[in-house]
């Protein structure tokens, strides 16, 4: 096409895909690029709100490195994230349902036995929270030997690698579940808790003129060989910010109650919540559905 104009140009840039690239590689951008044209006529795009854009990208690229990915935490304030979970984990059957992994999880966190606190540093005003349950499959059969990670901020709102004052590792732990599918660990009361918002992805929230902040949770992974592994969190039932999540991530059904511990406890609260993980040897492996 020689002679580009408003009316051809989603045309021309559709019409130089290759032949031989992928359908996959054709659906995704051919449906983006049409989303992408329409919306900038829709909104009659400025060409400086272009450049806007443009070094706004460039700036969230500018500070992002191996700890710190600020498109992730952009497509979280978008919405984006937690839609693509959505799309690509729909829970089949009875399953817990997921949600986003979020950017504070590490690798290979502490390996405790059932019961064990992963607090390494107390604050003052902490309240502290055993948390209990079982984890089952979809026909309701305990599942035993499941790996479960958990990590959550401390009542300084920070996870423990934004912050050089807590111990390494603080507030993570990886537990098993015992033969009757049982799992039981020591936490904090999570805090509310701004997501980064110093860099592009805090330009982007005044942009929107919305908070960066996060209701309280206890994020967890959890995973057994012949099982779909679950991200998901957990949300205080009496913290702020459940209606209006910075990032969208909150389900109604991971919405936990902590309530007071039972006289003589060694915990301020107790919360009893279970899982239920998909057996693929019972239901087939999902990606061949
Ligand atoms: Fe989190």
């Amino acid at each position: 096409m020689r002679s580009i104009t408003l009316d051809n140009i989603t045309e021309a840039v559709v019409g130089a895909l290759s032949d031989d690239i992928p359908a996959r590689n054709r659906e995704i951008l051919e449906s983006a690029l049409k989303h992408m044209h329409a919306f900038m006529k829709e909104v009659d795009l400025t060409y400086e709100e272009w450049l806007g854009a443009m070094e706004w990208m460039r700036r969230a690229g500018d500070i992002s490195d191996d700890s710190r990915n600020e498109f992730i935490l952009i497509s979280d304030i978008l919405g984006v994230e937690v839609l693509a979970d959505m799309l690509d984990k729909k829970p089949t059957h009875n399953e817990t349902i997921s949600t986003v992994l979020g950017p504070f999880y590490r690798e290979n966190p502490p390996v405790l036995p059932k019961g064990a606190s992963i607090i390494q540093k107390d604050f003052e005003g902490q309240e502290t929270v055993r948390v209990t349950g079982t984890i089952r499959d979809t026909e309701g059969n305990p599942v035993p030997g499941v790996t479960m990670d958990v990590w959550e901020d401390a009542p300084n709102g920070l996870y423990e690698q934004q912050d050089p004052d807590q111990p390494d590792f603080n507030l993570r732990g990886r537990f098993e579940t015992d033969a009757d599918g049982a799992y039981d660990f020591v936490a904090i009361r999570p805090v509310p808790y701004p997501i980064p918002y110093d860099g592009a992805a805090g330009e982007l929230l005044k942009y929107m003129g919305h908070h960066p902040m996060r209701p309280g949770h206890i994020h967890f992974m959890i995973m057994k060989d012949g099982y779909k592994s679950l991200i998901s969190q957990i949300y205080d039932s009496e913290t702020e910010y459940l209606d209006n999540d910075s990032v969208f991530a909150v389900k109604e059904e991971l919405i936990g109650t902590m309530t007071k511990a039972p006289e003589g406890a060694d915990t301020d609260l107790v919360m009893t919540f279970d899982f239920v993980i998909r057996n693929n040897a019972l239901l087939g492996d999902i990606a061949a559905e």
